[in-house]
């Protein structure tokens, strides 16, 4: 397993829609598992294959306490919105350090492929159905970030280019 590297809010490439992925063969097993060491070892709840600058429709999930109980979603399409929606904290990965109010559906059913490329429909409710909002959002290019207004969204580009000169310097 190797840890990939994240790309980081504002790099243009987050903004890449993906692809469906044809086949759960090999070469998405081997990037599933390099995702979820990524994930653990970043001490994240989600993440999506565009973070990690491969622009598949895939992404991996752990929300339980014990980080053991690993979610994956190929291809997941939204079968169902719940229409409340609540307002919580969020943050990413690929934003690190920043958390802001984003709106979401507190319920959402979800079709999907999982690992062996068995079709499955999960049911998700509280930090499950915001996190797999959050990733299904990555997949179409979309950073949560973009939910803030153009003036938050400027201040948090600045702080982030600004930190990533300092890491390089
Ligand atoms: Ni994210």
């Amino acid at each position: 397993m190797a840890h990939l590297p994240i790309l980081r809010y504002p790099d243009p490439r987050l903004h890449t829609v993906a692809k469906p992925v044809q086949a759960v063969d090999a070469r998405i097993r081997a990037l599933i598992a390099d995702m979820l060491a990524t994930m653990y070892d970043a001490q994240g709840i989600g993440l999506a294959a565009t973070q990690v600058d491969v622009h598949l429709r895939l992404i991996v999930i752990d929300v339980s306490e014990e980080r053991n109980q690993p979610l994956v979603l190929i291809n997941p399409v939204i079968a169902w919105a719940s229409p409340e929606r609540v307002r919580g904290d969020e943050g990413c990965l690929s934003v690190p350090g920043i958390y802001d109010g984003v709106e979401r559906s507190t319920a959402v059913k979800v079709t999907a492929l999982d690992g062996e490329g068995q079709s499955r429909t999960i049911e998700a409710e509280g930090l499950l159905a915001v996190c797999v909002q959050h990733e299904m959002d990555h997949l179409m290019g979309k950073v949560f970030v973009e939910y803030l207004s153009p003036l938050k969204r400027n201040r948090i580009k600045t702080k982030l280019l600004k930190q990533l000169k300092e890491e390089r310097a």
